[in-house]
């Protein structure tokens, strides 16, 4: 089916899974949102989180998706039920598959870090005591780690001592794998990785989504086989020319237009 995949984030950071699934599932064409006038969700509550994801599935389902990806961790935690429920395509998101693949830890110690929402809403100890009632679960909201990766301070002595400052305590727990579960996460991998060690295997969520998503869609007899060459859209409710160059930075596509939505009128 050539119908596009829909993935939505609260802004740029969500490009991280959009990459995973070009590289993975490369003949899938992608429509991707990104609601850059309203990020950051990850102080938000789960009503208004909830409210703006609904609005962008119903945005999303006008440009005749196949399915829904949830790429932002925030929204994922906090309005997943919500949107099954509201929308009859498939919807993956981002914390099942990221659980899933950290539960495979060999000391049944974990650590997980994200927003304030979505280490709040304790949904990674939840999946991960549902796999495995025995695993000991560490978590820690990481807020700086978000404008870092926005400012491109991918690698440098400021985000050094901000992971440092994050991060010290937890290699207390001897935990022997991190989730990464927020989006931006993933680009600060170099820093984090060396803060808490080589035995410490850092768990990108993107990763395993994209994987999930591929096996959903052969499950479902969905998958591209037209052999056309796909075509990605990308909207954003502001900020387009942010939005581009980031885009452009990270993805292996080359972003040309990029479409403001009035996302509040959905
Ligand atoms: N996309 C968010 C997440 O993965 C991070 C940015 C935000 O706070 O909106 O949780």
């Amino acid at each position: 089916m050539n119908a596009p995949i829909g993935v939505f984030d609260s802004g740029i950071g969500g490009l991280t899974v959009a990459k995973e699934i070009m590289r993975q599932i490369p003949g899938e064409s992608l429509v991707y949102f990104g609601d850059t006038a309203r990020v950051p969700y990850g102080s938000k509550s789960k009503n208004t989180v909830c409210k703006y994801s609904k609005q962008i599935a119903k945005f999303l389902l006008t440009q005749d998706v196949k399915a829904i990806v949830i790429a932002c961790n925030t929204a994922s935690a906090l309005a997943r039920e919500e949107l099954e429920d509201m929308v009859d395509v498939p919807v993956i998101d981002v914390v099942q598959p990221g659980a899933r693949m950290a539960a495979s830890t060999k000391n049944n110690k974990i650590g997980v870090i994200g927003t304030q929402s979505t280490i709040k809403s304790g949904i990674y100890e939840s999946y991960l005591h549902k796999i495995n009632p025995e695993l000991t679960v560490v978590s820690k909201a990481c807020p700086l780690f978000v404008p870092l990766v926005e400012e491109g301070l991918f690698e440098d002595r400021i985000t050094e001592d901000v992971v440092s400052r994050y991060l010290h305590d937890m290699k207390e727990y001897e935990i022997d794998a991190l989730v990464l579960g927020c989006t931006h996460y993933p680009l600060l991998r170099g820093v984090i990785g060396r803060e808490m060690g080589e035995s410490v295997k850092l768990v990108n969520p993107a990763y395993e989504t994209a994987k999930s998503l591929k096996d959903l869609l052969k499950e479902k007899d969905l998958l591209n086989v037209s052999g056309e060459k796909p075509e990605h859209k990308f909207f954003v409710s502001d900020g387009v020319d942010q939005f581009r160059s980031f885009a452009n930075s990270i993805l292996p596509y080359q972003v040309e237009n990029t479409t403001v939505v009035d996302i509040e009128s959905y």
